[in-house]
């Protein structure tokens, strides 16, 4: 057995979380300069071993507690592939920050399942991969939608409604975003339960809230095939002033918005679960270098420009 590796990207998503718990469309795509590595060696150990680099943890899989995403992953792979865990280490690495909505834990899993397919000389199909990680998703999330492990085990622009087919997204033009880091760490498990608490508290006003972030996700579906950038920049405010509604923004995160908004951004949102982790803002390469500037005055933790590439 040869060692083998596999890496997945990181995600943003452009519209529609939590509305999307709820079963409205969102858009999400993948972001190519953070990414995580999975590397499966065969060892003499007959046990399987665990190495997460990032967290400096060594462990057996069989000594894993029972809430261990990694040791779940392994053990669900192992299991689809009709293969005994034993004989092997897995070291994981990951350059994507943990709880800020660039989908860490999705990531973790997608590599190791890669990395565990090519060990084993096996393929395994996008849409099972992204089943797999499902699975782990939901020790990180509770209620989880689905749209992290798609959009990363496809590694394309996706429009992701809760249940359905997924669906890949043609961008028509290109399209240039910075990604700003409150350095809040905000996990989404917690404030996926405080909007749940809130629509069941009063179901009508947040059902009509999400559908009113359905009805922008739709529109920026074709505003993106369309290449309507400027009509992108609108959706993506009248998204973050839904998002604010549903009370998930953050002082941190109105501060970096501001300071997108001054510096030319054509909109700017939160994007994941919020409270903290990352916002996104939409810029031109006039703009792009004022915007990145901007909010790493503003107190950016880190800031990564990414292109969706058009055509
Ligand atoms: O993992 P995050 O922070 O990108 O959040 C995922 C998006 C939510 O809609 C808030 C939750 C979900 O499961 O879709």
């Amino acid at each position: 057995m040869k060692p083998q590796t596999a890496t997945a990207p990181g995600k943003i998503i452009l519209f529609g979380e939590h509305s999307v718990v709820y079963a409205r469309p969102a858009i999400a795509v993948p972001v190519f300069q953070v990414h995580a590595e999975a590397l499966i060696a065969p060892c003499d150990d007959a046990r399987v071993l665990i190495r997460a680099c990032n967290l400096a943890r060594e462990y057996a899989l069989d000594d894993a507690p029972p809430n261990d995403p990694l040791a779940l992953i392994v053990r669900l792979t192992c299991a689809r592939l009709n293969v005994a865990p034993r004989h092997f280490s897995v070291t994981m690495r990951s350059t994507i920050p943990p709880a800020s909505g660039l989908g860490s834990g999705a990531a973790v899993s997608v590599a190791i399942v890669r990395a565990l397919a090519r060990y084993f000389a096996r393929d395994l199909a996008r849409a099972e991969i992204a089943a797999l990680a499902f699975e782990t998703e939901k020790l990180h999330h509770g209620t989880p939608s689905g749209i992290d492990n798609t959009v990363i085990a496809f590694e394309q622009p996706i429009y992701f409604v809760r249940g359905q087919p997924i669906e890949t997204l043609r961008v028509a033009r290109a399209l240039t975003l910075v990604i700003a880091d409150t350095g809040v760490a905000a996990p989404t498990r917690i404030a996926v339960g405080d909007v749940r608490r809130a629509w069941e508290h009063d179901r009508a006003r947040y059902e009509s809230l999400f559908d009113e972030m359905g009805a922008i996700a739709r529109a920026a579906r074709d505003a993106l095939e369309r290449g309507e950038v400027e009509t992108l920049g609108e959706l993506m405010d009248a998204n973050q002033v839904l998002l604010r509604a549903i009370g998930v923004s953050s002082p941190e995160i109105e501060t970096l918005l501001a300071a997108a908004a001054r510096a030319g951004a054509r909109g700017a949102k939160l994007s994941g679960a919020g409270r903290g982790g990352n916002v996104i803002a939409l810029v031109d390469t006039v703009t792009q270098d004022e915007v990145a500037r901007a909010l790493q005055a503003a107190g950016a933790r880190r800031v990564i420009v990414t292109r969706l590439e058009g055509g």
